[in-house]
């Protein structure tokens, strides 16, 4: 949910700040947007549209490319203001000497934009973000507080989330940064200075990195940086990490796709998620170890996410029921942090998120944090807030994902979940020592199994290619292939923009059966188990109202090929793990359809990929 990129060095930021922001485009290209400190004056271009138009502005002759050694910069993924030239960041105070890029929503900035009118100050745009710029230059303005002060006082004043950096005309060796809820991290280097929401525009130019954590702030003065915190003028010791991820890891490779290349992945980061955990008779989770009595004691379980991480919290739940029988609820974090959620010091609270910044997620772990709950956190990002907030935690280990949508992080995220509750219901003994060393040799063969499936690939993009004028599609499951047919319309909604419905098989004549014609084609998840025979009804029931039907099944039967248009067979694997190989192919199909569509499937419309606002 918007990206922002800074650099203070020796060297031009402009090439430094466009290749970071084409890093983060994957958090919003509504407009994009850079300032940079030249010859005593603030030099802002910026365009509405991705940062390709950015770059083509700053190269052509009309907008002079100046040498600037410090710049800040932002891709947007609009809040308040619609996505356009005058909207796009950075922004700029009234007496031109301050400007600043914004990540979050100012949630008062009424009140704030009613006491800065009344002081004569004119807005340029309708964001919230000119509402901050605007105050900072204010109590700069005022001649009273310093630059560092002003942006303090500030801040003081805004509620809401925010990560900012910022620069002052009048101090050209400055930035300042700062961050509540929303991530901004320092990259540090001999003589330079980088700051971004993220690692990824980062990494190319240094490993030692800082976390910023809430509520503080960086003051970077000449070859001199300190975090401080906002609320006090107080220098805070911060650990310099060194972190471990290689360039390539965020190039496309041989894909044309980043969400291509991360399906392709997911033998790879599946068997990464197992390794070292999965042991020959054992599940060993260290990042849990020290809590491990608390959760094995545990009388009850809440799982808390958004969107495809919740989808993954639903599979969860059925097999950490099924498994240690212990009762979980699972609700969406925007839900669960306005409900009355029952929990207490004996409920365990786990939360799902790929990215590890997602601001409901967030709020839902302070919220289970603050009735003193134990709070999990499952989540791919190492630093990020999820992970550092919560008591202890899981990592999905799957790498970085840069498609907006989720493939390898799902599958990771189950993966985990699987290990979970194998352990919990070992260590409460509710399965033996043979099933779980059963369940582990499954998941070492399942990483063969999606090497095969991912070779099906030109069958699936058959089928994929033959549906792409449908006008909608029903994916139906039982039981643990609910929650994969809840994922298969999500992924087909967000990046192909044909609307899709998820559903339990049987939940079907209850309604959206209505829906069935030669248009609306209904893909059904099968697998070999005691529910396969009544699918085989549902199918009937759907055949008899002229409705096409795509089926994906490990166990292909006369009856199953008569009744199909089009039928996946998958390699055998027990029924926990099928449905990973499910999902693979129901991302697979999202993603044909949406390349034969002509669809940005790596940028669909107005998603970003980490949500940092409620
Ligand atoms: C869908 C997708 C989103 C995210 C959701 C939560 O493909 O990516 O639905 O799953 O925004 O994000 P995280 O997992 O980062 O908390």
């Amino acid at each position: 949910m918007c990206g922002i990129v800074a650099y203070k060095g020796n060297k031009d930021c402009h090439p430094i700040l466009l290749d970071g922001l084409k890093r983060l485009e994957y958090r919003g290209y509504d407009s994009a947007g850079i300032a940079c400190l030249f010859d005593s004056k603030i030099s802002i271009t910026k365009r509405a549209g991705k940062v390709k138009e950015l770059q083509e502005a700053i190269n052509t002759k009309k907008i002079s490319k100046d040498f600037s050694t410090i710049g800040i910069s932002h891709t947007r993924w609009a809040t308040h203001g619609e996505p356009n030239h005058k909207n796009a960041h950075p922004h700029i105070d009234q007496s031109k000497k301050i400007t600043l890029v914004h990540n979050g929503i100012i949630e008062n900035y009424n009140s704030i934009k009613k006491f800065l009118l009344s002081k004569k100050i004119q807005f340029k745009s309708d964001t919230d973000t000119e509402v901050l710029v605007q105050l900072i230059g204010y109590f700069y303005n005022q001649g009273k507080l310093s630059f560092e002060e002003s942006v303090r006082a500030a801040l003081q004043r805004v509620d809401g989330a925010y990560g900012i950096v910022v620069l002052n005309i009048d101090f050209p060796e400055m930035m300042i940064a700062a961050r509540k809820g929303s991530p901004l991290v320092l990259g540090l280097k001999q003589g330079e200075f980088f700051i971004a929401s993220d690692i990824s525009p980062i990494i190319k130019h240094t490993k030692k990195i800082i976390y910023l954590n809430e509520g503080e702030m960086i003051v970077i003065n000449k070859e001199k940086y300190e975090i401080k915190s906002v609320n006090k003028n107080l220098v805070l010791p911060k650990k310099i990490e060194t972190i471990d991820i290689k360039i390539d890891d965020l190039e496309k490779g041989n894909f044309d796709y980043f969400m291509h290349k991360e399906i392709h992945e997911q033998s790879d980061t599946i068997l990464n998620t197992f390794r070292g955990r999965a042991l020959k008779d054992d599940i060993l989770l260290s990042g849990l170890s020290d809590y491990w009595k608390d959760i094995k004691n545990a009388d009850r379980i809440y799982i808390t996410a958004c969107g495809t991480s919740w989808h993954a919290g639903l599979i969860g739940k059925k097999l950490i029921e099924k498994f240690a029988r212990v009762p979980v609820h699972v609700e969406y974090a925007s839900e669960f942090r306005y409900n009355t959620s029952l929990i207490n010091k004996k409920t365990i609270v786990i939360g799902i998120s790929q990215s590890g910044e997602t601001a409901d997620t967030l709020a839902a772990i302070n919220k289970a944090k603050d009735v003193g709950a134990l709070t999990i956190g499952i989540c791919n990002v190492a630093g990020s807030s999820i992970s550092r907030i919560t008591d202890c935690g899981v990592f999905t280990r799957c790498g970085h994902e840069i498609g907006v949508a989720s493939t390898k992080a799902f599958t990771g995220q189950i993966s985990v979940l699987y290990l979970f509750a194998l352990k919990l219901a070992y260590s409460k003994r509710t399965i033996s020592k043979l099933s779980l060393v059963n369940h582990i040799k499954d998941e070492y063969d399942l990483v063969k199994r999606i090497k095969s499936v991912l070779m099906m690939e030109d069958t699936i993009k058959k089928i994929a290619v033959k549906y792409k004028e449908a006008s909608g599609f029903l994916y139906l499951g039982r039981g643990l292939n609910f929650p994969i047919a809840l994922e298969g319309a999500l992924k087909l909604k967000e990046i192909s923009y044909i609307h899709a419905e998820g559903y339990p098989a049987a939940e079907m004549k209850h309604g959206p059966i209505a829906l069935i014609d030669k248009n609306m084609p209904t893909v059904f998840i099968v697998p070999k188990d005691r529910t396969y025979h009544k699918i085989l009804s549902n199918i009937e029931e759907i055949k008899s109202r002229k409705g096409k039907v795509i089926v994906i099944t490990n166990h292909k039967s006369k009856t199953l090929e008569s009744l199909s248009d089009d039928l996946i067979v998958l390699p055998k694997t027990n029924s926990y793990l099928f449905l990973i190989l499910a999902t693979i192919v129901l991302q697979l199909f999202a993603f044909f359809i949406a390349v034969a569509k002509g669809c940005d499937v790596d940028q669909p419309r107005n998603l970003a990929k980490s949500v940092t606002v409620e």
